[in-house]
């Protein structure tokens, strides 16, 4: 089954308002009217509403860094999913490696997540991955293994097939190191596996599985070309409208 390309781009804590639409107009400009892959930019949760402003008529579509899933209420300093559907956000990563070392993300809080994205239209990017000492200690498969499971316990089948999952091999983010083409090819084909085992073959060939760690313009193309490697979530080269055209077009 083909599965079309989606790019991401993460600008995690990076620019203010004005750098953020002066960035947005950059990658409209490169990509933003080609359609062979989906595009998606990530800015901090104050630039959304400008930077939709920007993308609004292209392909780009915007997206959110995190959400809380509590509907409304007494959760200062959260953001929750009707917020984002009102400014315009498509969709919304959810457990960011940053998340789960810093800011107590569990596999459960995660789910929590999903469901309430799933719930109020919004389209999860769900982010997994081990970190070097879990690789070095053979735990790859067991860590990849319970996150998904967790991230996916209770989600419908049809639910499902509405998230792209990140495999983000934390050891390789922000790094400059990345997972050669064959390791994140290994660890999507595992993962499509547990799809598989919690759905079916075909659901789990049907989903997206993005790679995100130090890609960049020029190993993007050998990691895009592995058979289970269906696109990237981007960091550093994100932040550079010619980097990050350079990998939705990689050469
Ligand atoms: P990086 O970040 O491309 O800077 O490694 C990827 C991510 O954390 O999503």
């Amino acid at each position: 089954m083909a599965r079309k390309t989606f790019i991401a781009g993460n600008w995690k804590m990076n620019t203010t308002i004005e750098d953020a639409v002066a960035l947005a107009k950059g990658v409209v400009e490169a990509v933003g009217s080609q359609d062979a892959v989906d595009v998606a930019i990530c800015p901090p949760y104050v630039s959304l509403a400008a930077v939709k402003d920007v993308v609004k008529d292209s392909n780009v579509k915007l997206g959110a860094q995190d959400v809380h899933w509590e509907k409304m209420g007494a959760f200062t300093g959260k953001v929750c999913c009707g917020m984002l559907k009102s400014v315009g956000v498509t969709y919304v990563i959810i457990g960011h490696s940053e998340q789960r070392t810093y800011f107590h993300e569990t596999d459960s809080t995660v789910n929590k997540k999903i469901q309430a994205a799933l719930k109020a239209g919004l389209l999860p990017i769900v982010c997994i991955g081990e970190t070097l000492d879990e690789r070095k200690s053979g735990k790859m498969e067991a860590v990849v293994e319970t996150q998904t499971r967790g991230a996916f316990e209770g989600i419908s089948r049809e639910d499902a097939l509405k998230c792209t999952i990140a495999y983000e091999p934390v050891w390789a983010i922000g790094t400059g190191e990345t997972a050669t083409p064959e390791q994140a090819n290994e660890a999507h084909v595992f993962v499509r596996k547990i799809l598989a085992d919690l759905y079916d073959e075909e659901s789990a060939q049907s989903m997206r599985i993005q790679y995100g760690g130090s890609m960049k313009p020029g190993n993007a193309k050998e990691l895009l070309s592995q058979s289970d490697v269906d696109g990237g979530l981007i960091g550093g080269a994100a932040l550079k409208p010619e980097l990050f055209e350079g990998i939705v077009n990689p050469k």
